[in-house]
């Protein structure tokens, strides 16, 4: 079971009340007796402006430069890429990537909100006492935990491991815009738990009190570990792969399988006309999540293009490996969740499912198909999703995004 400790030993070992408490009274201390500054000299209210006027014409232009060593320079297209890039990173113009700034544009035209969506059918169906059956109720309580807490760990991975080693304005546009959308995600999830009055300590814990549910969380854990340390860099074979490694965890396995067995259980259920207004919120999230996962093995494509000896026989098995632990986590979640048949669906159709979509995702990254012969038991799901939307730039250019940001339901 995932336990905060062993992520991070030194920060999580809590210290007993008193020492902390004698701690903040010796940094009072401390603050009060000390000196504030050796050249301070205050300020008289008159003469702040004036101060401030002084210190912009003095202001060093030339401060920091050091840091970027070509910021002198216009940036060409030529000197862009995707990792342990030396170009200014502020000069968003020439793209390189046209696709990553076409998906920044898509994801805006598809803004939505979570209060726009009405929940008051859920809300009587949830309440009432014989409206959904407990394995229904299962799935909802399991889904809502489970993608509460997926989201911001895909949300803190983004903001504070990838963004910065991603060394591409388009896409750190992108993955900005990627970023919000999460927090938009763990909102309409706090959305459905206020609404239908869960029990919110219960739901939020559940990865890590639900094993099937704690697993995942962990697996996906694992790989931000190391690179969201504020020292990782890049530059290395180790580093670099280490990276390609996060990518593929997050990308391919945390959005491009961890969330399709709850996905397709919610959005089955709102099918047969339950707890509708949860379902739209899981719709309009899975519409962001499949241009996620799209963005996210465009990057991938795109770093093995530029660094064709990280992808070598080793990384090659290691990813592939990476994409069937993941298959097996969500068939052990699929289990777990559905221990009878439900909603038209068992767990045995959802294994073949989620073959079917491990097949796909390692496809997609330049790998072998796993699972011979692997078909779609839930060809709604297509076409909830349109696949044909789910495309990337290397199969072909996306052109089909709607641009307004209402989902059709036809
Ligand atoms: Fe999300
Ligand atoms: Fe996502």
């Amino acid at each position: 079971m995932l336990n905060w400790d062993e992520y991070d030993e030194t920060k999580a070992a809590p210290k007993p009340q008193q020492e902390v408490r004698q701690e903040v009274s010796e940094s009072v201390s401390e603050e009060t007796q000390e000196p504030v500054e050796e050249n301070f000299m205050p300020v008289e209210s008159g003469d702040r402006a004036k101060q401030a006027k002084d210190a912009i014409q003095d202001l060093d232009t030339k401060e920091g430069e050091e840091e970027l060593e070509v910021l002198a320079g216009r940036v060409q297209v030529d000197d862009k890429a995707m990792i342990n890039c030396r170009a200014d990173l502020n000069q968003l113009v020439p793209f390189k990537y046209d696709w990553a700034w076409q998906k920044y544009l898509d994801g805006s035209a598809n803004h939505w909100m979570p209060q726009e969506i009405n929940m008051t059918t859920d809300i009587a169906l949830w309440k009432s006492d014989d409206g959904l059956t407990e394995d229904e109720r299962t799935i909802v309580m399991r889904n809502l935990g489970f993608f509460s807490t997926a989201d911001s760990l895909v949300a803190n991975n983004l903001v504070l491991a990838i963004y910065r080693l991603i060394t591409n304005p388009e896409c750190r546009q992108y993955i900005l815009r990627q970023s919000f959308e999460e927090a938009i995600h763990t909102h309409a999830y706090q959305y459905c738990i206020e609404s239908l009055g869960m029990d919110e300590g219960e739901i939020f814990n559940m990865y890590r009190e639900i094993p099937s549910v704690a697993k995942k969380a962990s697996w996906g854990l694992k790989y931000t570990k190391e690179i969201s340390d504020p020292g990782f860099v890049t530059g290395t074979d180790e580093t670099d792969k280490k990276l390609l490694k996060n990518l593929i965890a997050f990308y391919c396995v945390l959005e491009g399988i961890f969330f399709y067995c709850g996905f397709t259980q919610i959005l089955s259920m709102g099918r047969r006309n339950k707890m509708t207004g949860t379902a739209e919120q899981f719709q309009y999230i899975l519409r962001d999540e499949s241009m996620h996962l799209n963005f996210g093995i465009d990057m991938i494509n795109q770093i093995k293009i530029e660094n064709p000896h990280l992808w070598d026989e080793q990384m090659r098995q290691e990813a592939a490996q990476m994409i069937l632990e993941g298959t097996e986590l969500e068939v052990q979640y699929a289990k777990d969740t559905m221990p009878r048949g439900i909603l038209g669906m068992n767990a045995n159709m959802m294994e073949e499912y989620l073959q079917f979509i491990a097949n796909r995702r390692l496809v997609q990254i330049g790998l072998e198909e796993e699972f011979e012969g692997a078909t779609n038991p839930f060809p709604w799901m297509s076409e909830i999703m349109d696949l044909r939307k789910e495309k990337n730039f290397f199969e072909t250019r996306v052109i089909e995004y709607q641009t307004g940001g209402a989902l059709s339901w036809d």
